[in-house]
């Protein structure tokens, strides 16, 4: 890897199959710039978070998350919007990850999307999410800023992102991400 390479770590936060944001994730795979390489986590394994479990130490599925997070230069966060905020596996997945020792948010440089069917694009969990990883020391770029609206019209019948002017902001949103994270990574 050259000093110019990144390695980005996906998490979308929708475990369901036909899923908006993971599909927007993947599309996020082939727009890639050149030197940034995306890998997908996968957090449905994770269970639900409690203090008692935490105190046996971390489930595998947390574990791998948190190495996966540790290894990445920078993440791209995709949420869904539910109930004006980011869905529970999601803060769930979050909320693992951050327990002590050493968080491995901390430093990250990160940004993030979301796609709704709604009229609002998942603003409201875009910024709920954002707060949360403002605690967590993250450092988020703040645009472009991706929020899919209309999500419904965007896609073929195989769940492919055909709309070209999303491609392109999503696009334009990895490269500032590229950018970032060369400026930010430790
Ligand atoms: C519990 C629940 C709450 C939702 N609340 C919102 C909402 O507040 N705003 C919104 O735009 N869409 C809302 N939706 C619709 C989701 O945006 C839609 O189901 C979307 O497809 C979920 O993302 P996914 O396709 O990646 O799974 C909600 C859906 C569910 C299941």
């Amino acid at each position: 890897m050259t000093d110019r390479e990144v390695k980005v770590l996906g998490i979308s936060g929708s475990l369901r199959s036909g899923s908006y944001n993971t599909a927007v994730l993947r599309e996020a795979l082939r727009l890639a710039p050149a030197g940034m390489q995306i890998e997908m986590a996968d957090i449905a394994g994770i269970p639900l978070y409690n203090e008692d479990d935490y105190a046996q130490g971390f489930p595998p599925a947390v574990e791998r998350l948190r190495e996966q997070i540790r290894a990445a230069d920078g993440l791209l966060l995709v949420t869904p919007e539910y109930n004006y905020s980011m869905p529970g596996v999601l803060k769930n997945a979050i909320d693992w990850v951050s327990r002590p020792p050493e968080q491995p948010f901390a430093g990250k440089p990160a940004a993030i999307m979301g796609a709704s069917p709604g009229r609002f694009g998942t603003a409201r969990a875009q910024y709920h999410l954002r707060q949360s990883m403002v605690f967590l020391d993250v450092h988020l770029l703040n645009r472009p800023e991706v929020m899919i609206a209309g999500a419904q019209k965007l896609f073929d019948p195989q769940g492919t992102l055909t709309d070209e002017p999303t491609r392109v902001h999503i696009r334009g949103l990895l490269e500032a991400l590229y950018v970032w994270t060369l400026k930010h990574r430790g």
